[in-house]
């Protein structure tokens, strides 16, 4: 009997091992689970990991659609300009299990969407108006940035901090992305940082600044 290749099976098992790694939420073990609406008491007893079907009979097309992303977001009430509609369970209760949020993105001129990180999403975006400076920043610290007009498409790794910045100082931008999670997950690094409850000492330490600075810095995310 012929021996097998050691090299080759240690190929094998790592490209298997690399494969089982790369895996968005699980998949459904049915057509859908649309999540049903919530009891009448918001106390919550029971928490899995994803939210309860609704019976599949009383599934209406009602549930795999959406008109949230129709309108434009107010860009006017945070400091960033930006406002960025969901997708969810909520509005969307067919994408329940899935894997799946959209999010529409409207920039009012330089708005930008602050560094932030989906810590379990990858996104894709396309900029559907305007001119946006995208970019992310990898776990060695090197920077990938890319101008996107029009029915440009750019793609943010999962966990990976990221932005989205409208270059025009004058006209709005609008993006839409798609994310492969039910629930991506969302924290902007300045925001943790400085809107949390940090212990300020630490971010002092962390900063080389003082209470002054903090507070000045807190005042500008709009806290
Ligand atoms: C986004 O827009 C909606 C509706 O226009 C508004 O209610 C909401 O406060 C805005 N959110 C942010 C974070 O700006």
């Amino acid at each position: 009997m012929k021996t097998t290749n050691p090299m080759l099976l240690n190929l094998l098992l790592a490209f298997t091992l690399l494969m089982s790694r790369v895996k968005p939420d699980p998949d459904p073990l049915q057509d859908y689970c649309i999540s049903p609406p919530p009891p009448p008491s918001d106390h919550q007893h029971i928490f899995l990991n994803g939210i309860l079907c609704k019976d599949p009979t009383q599934a209406t097309v009602s549930d795999f659609t959406t008109t949230a992303l129709s309108k434009p977001g107010n860009t006017r009430v945070n400091p960033f300009m930006i406002n960025v509609t969901l997708t969810t369970i909520t509005n969307l209760p067919g994408i329940n299990t899935m894997g799946l949020t959209m999010a529409r993105i409207d920039f009012d001129a330089s708005g930008v969407v602050p560094p932030h990180v989906h810590p379990r999403a990858s996104e894709v975006t396309v900029c559907l108006d305007g001119v946006l400076l995208v970019g992310f920043v990898d776990t060695s610290g090197r920077v990938f940035t890319q101008e996107l007009h029009p029915g440009e498409t750019f793609v943010f790794p999962k966990g990976l901090v990221h932005f989205l910045y409208n270059m025009d100082s004058v006209s709005s931008a609008l993006a839409v992305s798609g994310l492969n999670s039910q629930n991506p997950g969302t924290q902007f690094v300045s925001l943790v940082n400085f809107d949390s409850k940090i212990v300020e000492e630490v971010l002092e330490r962390v900063y080389q600044i003082n209470g002054r600075d903090v507070a000045k810095i807190r005042k500008i995310l709009g806290e």
